[in-house]
């Protein structure tokens, strides 16, 4: 099983991605991690990109598309949900050219649609535990009673950052959504409700789209 999630910032992905990682047993590549790892980690490609994703900017394809690679070669090209990549319609055309060289083309593509006020919510009451990167948010699933010094604020969640990034989405990445539309395969996920809710809608997609892989198996 081979399904990228897409959709703006905030909408979930992440959140929804490791729920299928837990119920599914499917690998969670998400290009976003990647680079936030990297930067952790000081290595140059990190600490570059994080001058670009801070800021709400895109990293550039190059960069992203060779941790994407790596990420899905080392998967062995299967059974994996991509979360935050393709981002462009540049990344998409290489990605699908990519997928047929090893004849594991993506089984979906999950486009989340949410409203610009939602995203808004989401984003700016979005806190991460520092050292589990579990991702909490202020209203609908609190952060636990920890040292407060765990819990962070993403930079790219800073007022400035989010509109960059909702404005980014709206000319850069939205197009990915036609590109697909016009293949086939692309499927509205409706991520508006709570947690659960929208996971329903997300598995309902994942079981018609399961075919014989042996991983579906919760
Ligand atoms: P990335 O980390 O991928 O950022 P993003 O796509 O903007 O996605 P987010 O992580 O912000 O949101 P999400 O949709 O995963 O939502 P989440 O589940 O956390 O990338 C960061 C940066 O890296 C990019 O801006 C870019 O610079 C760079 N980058 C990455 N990939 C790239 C690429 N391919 N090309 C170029 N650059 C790239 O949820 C958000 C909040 O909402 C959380 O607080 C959560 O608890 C809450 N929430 C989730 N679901 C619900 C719900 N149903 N109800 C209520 N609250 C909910």
């Amino acid at each position: 099983m081979r399904i990228a999630l897409f959709g703006p910032p905030g909408a979930g992905k992440g959140t929804q991605a490791r729920l299928l990682v837990e119920r599914y047993g499917l690998r969670h590549i998400s290009t976003g991690e990647i680079l936030r790892a990297a930067t952790k980690a000081r290595t140059p490609v990190g600490l570059e990109a994080k001058t670009y994703y801070d800021a709400g900017h895109l990293v550039p394809d190059a960069v992203v598309r060779k941790l994407a690679e790596e990420a899905i070669a080392a998967q062995g090209y299967d059974d994996f949900i991509l979360d935050g990549y393709p981002r462009t319609v540049q990344q998409a055309a290489w990605l699908t050219s990519f997928l047929a060289v090893h004849g594991k083309p993506l089984d979906a593509v999950l486009s989340f649609v949410l409203s610009e006020a939602a995203i808004v919510d989401r984003l700016s009451k979005r806190r991460v535990h520092v050292e589990t990167g579990e991702n909490y948010h202020l209203d609908h699933k609190p952060p636990p009673g920890v040292d407060p010094a765990l819990i962070v604020q993403r930079p790219d969640d800073q007022p400035e950052a989010i509109r960059k990034r909702i404005q980014v989405y709206k000319a850069e990445t939205q197009p990915v959504e036609t590109y697909y539309r016009q293949r086939g395969g692309l499927v509205e996920i409706d991520a508006f409700g709570d947690f659960e809710t929208v996971y329903q809608r997300i598995e309902a997609v994942v079981k018609a789209h399961a075919g014989s892989s042996s991983v579906l198996k919760p």
